[in-house]
């Protein structure tokens, strides 16, 4: 087993602005440490993204696994505070990743058209109201998904396809409420993006799932 990224620098007051590390964000690194071997031989990574970076431990986690300090990291949030700590769990860390406070990927694209090898996103998933998805309070904006708790993912999935280079993949946490057989489907009729379950576990009453998702190839 991988060691988790050293959290140490983070404060308790930190965690007042940043979403602190979850069951869902250590679902998140077993996924990627299962696939480890495929990213490895069958992806061989150049440009790796994360949406929602938080306090930045599954890219730092992603580089560690990847260990070879060639492949760009990338991250993006909302909150600058997740963006600032994102930075130093790296340093702390001995990665180098970059961190850009944006929604989703504004500024990024067309840059990073079908360049992404690696797109990663535990979004905010919680079943909310709409009214939450959009509140100033950044900590509630990191769990809060409206309806079906699927606001901020239904507006992310057309990205997907903007992004993934043609062998890429992209890795998105989902709990059964958001309907995951839903978003599998959209992603096949939209996209033609094949997918399947990496890693699922159940936290408490919810079940959390690792989607995995690749463009088909015939
Ligand atoms: C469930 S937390 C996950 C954090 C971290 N990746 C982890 O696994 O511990 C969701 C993260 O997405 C960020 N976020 C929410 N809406 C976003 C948006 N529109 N664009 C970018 N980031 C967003 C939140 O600020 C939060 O850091």
């Amino acid at each position: 087993m991988f060691p988790t990224p050293n959290l140490d620098h983070i404060t308790s007051n930190d965690y007042e602005n940043v979403y602190e590390p979850a069951e869902d964000t250590f679902l998140f690194l077993d996924a990627l440490e299962k696939d480890i071997e495929f990213l490895k031989n069958n992806i061989n990574p150049c440009i790796c993204l994360e949406i929602g970076s938080g306090t930045g431990c599954v890219s730092t986690f992603l580089g560690q696994l990847l260990g070879n300090g060639t492949t760009l990291l990338l991250c993006t949030d909302i909150n600058p505070y997740a963006t600032a700590i994102t930075v130093k769990t790296a340093i702390h860390n001995s990665i180098h990743l970059d961190a850009i406070t944006t929604n989703l990927t504004s500024g990024l694209l067309p840059r990073l058209y079908h360049n992404v090898d690696i797109l990663c996103f535990n979004p905010p998933y919680v079943v909310t109201s709409s009214e939450d998805v959009n509140s100033t309070n950044l900590i509630e904006r990191a769990w809060a998904g409206g309806i079906d708790g699927r606001e901020v993912i239904d507006k992310m999935l057309p990205l997907v396809n903007d992004l993934l280079s043609s062998n890429g993949v992209f890795y998105l946490l989902v709990i059964s409420d958001n309907k995951p057989d839903e978003i599998c489907d959209r992603m096949w009729n939209d996209y033609k993006f094949q997918s399947k379950i990496l890693a699922s576990r159940l936290a408490g009453r919810e079940k959390q799932l690792i989607l995995k998702f690749w463009r088909n190839q015939s």
